[in-house]
């Protein structure tokens, strides 16, 4: 979702700007632009569609501007089109924005700007920034910047540019994140880190309310009351290779074939030697674990997938209740919480917008906050009171899959964590489920070597414009997960039902020959998932079964099979999903779709 670059120095900054744009486009966007100041004079170059696109229309005549900002924009406010796209300007063409974030109050101060004798041109929220920098300024780029801030509502990672003040960009952020990056004789500013890999790794992470003045040889950092602030220089350590492609035809290939990595990354030093769990980041005592009263998950898109299988793992092992809810629900349901609930919020990115929100609501009402998140120096990992990293790696994908697997490898941790400290699981149980957890990373890797079948069943499938997952238990669970990937990235309409609660509706659009995925690797529901098996069969379906190896019974039934290592039920989850992120995958191909960009869809979802 909309990607902010800024660059000031001495070097030709459109390059730059393109470069660190490209990096943030696995964030998804369906617009681009860049302005650059050059000779005093501010240069707006936009178009709809691919960077390719904007590059194509800039041609070989660019402006040699060493001052210049870029945006990648995911249409909110206004549809996807060259004037609505991000730079923004004021009436005068002085003054240029980008801005992700939602500005709430955007109508009121649009019409009141109206009245002023400001003219719009674009559909867009973002424009009342530009006019209002116009309006306030009177000498002092900055001090317009704070005047604005003080009249809007709303979220904002934002930075102005103007020829009034051509020595300086100034920044600011509101729920919506935004980096500077720190440079000799020049800096930069990104809404993500991958932008500034190429150019510096020594970062200042913008908290909420913060402001910062950028100048080629110095950054000053005020907080909402224009006190200075002193941050603290962030060292980022990832390998900018890793953000690369290595060879593979689409991100999403390579995560999902570097889950065995990311796996045996999460489970690094948190297993011990005898078998037990060590998580140091959750320091909660015996006595306050044994006063929860109940778990709530909070989360979404795939994370909130996580948290179903979580459900399942945390009720099973410490017999505690838990509720599952996507977090644009959580925060406007007034949900029943307390200092009794441990709130676990999952997030990949850690700056999902709702997800912040439900966390920030969770520690209002006393709870304990657990993130899990992907992404160190995040707003959950800064916000959260105890924070366990996924250790997973970058994900540029859009449809996330090792984020997923390693979030999964996390829930059973920390149930096992504070199964251990409250006496509520026996020793023999954690060294028994810790011993299968770490054959996972080579189990999934087996399954890897096993996509033939997966592709036969592809071909078929991708004919199709509808197609079912079914599944009870865990099971379902994963089947949820399933159905989103394929949705997400083939564009195949999937549903994911509970198999016993097909004969409820849904058994009325099974017909000859649709694909179906039935998901049965319970051993206590074989024989009620055999039945609901025989259901979709009677309708003469295509069924192709996860099983687990060894299960001959569900093979008579069906029409293909893909195998599972066998593994302790309650594991099981790891392994199924990654047939499915492969029939995802193989489907978008086969159909020709942007698998790392798919549609309408953006990685990192900062708005609400
Ligand atoms: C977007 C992404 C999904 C992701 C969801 C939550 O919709 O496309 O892949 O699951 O956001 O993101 P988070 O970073 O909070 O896990």
């Amino acid at each position: 979702m909309c990607g902010i670059v800024g660059y000031i120095g001495a070097q030709k900054a459109y390059p730059i700007l393109i470069e660190g744009l490209r990096k943030l486009e696995y964030r998804g966007y369906d617009s681009a632009g860049i302005a650059l100041l050059d000779s005093d004079h501010v240069e707006v170059m936009k178009s709809v569609g691919r960077l390719q696109q904007l590059e194509d229309k800039v041609g070989e005549f660019v402006p040699n501007g060493t001052i210049g900002i870029g945006h990648t924009r995911w249409a909110t406010h206004g549809r996807p089109c060259d004037l609505n796209s991000h730079p923004h300007s004021d009436c005068t063409g002085q003054f240029v924005v980008i801005h992700n974030g939602i500005i709430e109050n955007y109508q009121v101060l649009r019409s009141w700007l109206i009245r002023e004798g400001h003219s719009f041109r674009s559909e867009t929220d973002t424009e009342v920034l530009a006019h209002l920098v116009e309006h306030f300024y009177s000498g002092d780029l900055k001090q317009a910047v704070r005047c604005v801030l003080e009249k809007v509502k709303g979220s904002y990672g934002l930075v102005v540019m103007s020829e009034k003040d051509p020595h300086r960009l100034i920044c600011a952020r509101k729920d919506s994140p935004l980096v500077i990056g720190l440079g000799v004789g020049e800096n930069f500013i990104a809404s993500d880190i991958p932008a500034l890999l190429k150019y510096t790794r020594n970062t200042l992470i913008l908290e909420d309310g913060e402001l910062a003045e950028v100048t080629r040889e110095s950054v000053v950092v005020e907080d909402c009351h224009c006190n200075p602030v002193e941050k603290i220089i962030f060292y980022v350590e990832w390998d900018a290779i890793s953000a690369e492609k290595e060879g593979y035809e689409h991100f999403m290939l390579k995560e999902i074939y570097e889950q065995p990595k990311a796996i045996r990354e999460t489970l690094r030093g948190r297993i011990t030697a005898d078998g037990l769990v060590n998580i140091p980041e959750i320091n909660l005592n015996q006595e306050q674990i044994k006063k929860l009263r109940k778990v709530v998950v909070v989360a979404c898109g795939t994370a909130y997938h996580a948290g179903l299988v979580g459900k399942y793992v945390f009720e099973k092992l410490l017999r505690l209740p838990v509720e599952v809810d996507v977090a644009s629900e959580f925060r406007y349901r007034d949900p029943l919480i307390g200092a009794d609930t441990l709130v676990i919020v999952i997030s990949q990115s850690g700056e999902t917008a709702d997800t912040l929100a439900a966390m920030r609501l969770a520690k209002a009402k006393g709870s304990h906050v657990v993130a899990i998140t992907n992404v160190v120096g995040s707003t959950v990992s800064r916000e959260a009171d105890h924070v366990i990293l996924t250790w997973a790696g970058p994900e540029i994908a859009v449809a996330s899959t090792k984020a997923y697997t390693t979030q999964l490898i996390v829930l059973y941790l920390l149930a096992l964590q504070l199964g251990q400290t409250s006496q509520l699981i026996s020793h023999e149980e954690i060294i028994t489920i810790t011993d299968a957890m770490k054959n996972l990373p080579a189990d999934v890797d087996s399954i890897m070597h096993k996509t033939e079948a997966l592709k036969e069943f592809t071909q078929r499938l991708s004919v199709w414009n509808d197609t079912f997952f079914i599944g009870r238990g865990l099971d379902y669970a994963v089947a949820l997960e399933g159905s989103l990937k394929l949705k997400e990235i083939s564009y195949i309409h999937a549903e994911a039902y509970p198999a016993g609660e097909l004969k409820h509706g849904t058994l009325a659009l099974i017909v000859a020959d649709i694909p179906v995925i039935a998901l049965a690797t319970q051993p206590e529901l074989h024989e009620k998932m055999w039945s609901n098996i025989k259901e979709v069969k009677a309708r003469d379906a295509y069924v192709l079964a996860i099983t687990t190896e060894g299960d001959e019974e569900t093979k008579k039934e069906v029409d293909a099979v893909l195998e599972i290592p066998a593994t302790l039920p309650l594991l099981t989850p790891v392994l199924t999903v990654i047939p499915l992120q492969l029939i995802a995958y193989y489907a978008s191909v086969s159909r020709g779709c942007d698998v790392d960009k798919p549609r309408n869809l953006a990685k990192s979802v900062t708005v609400e």
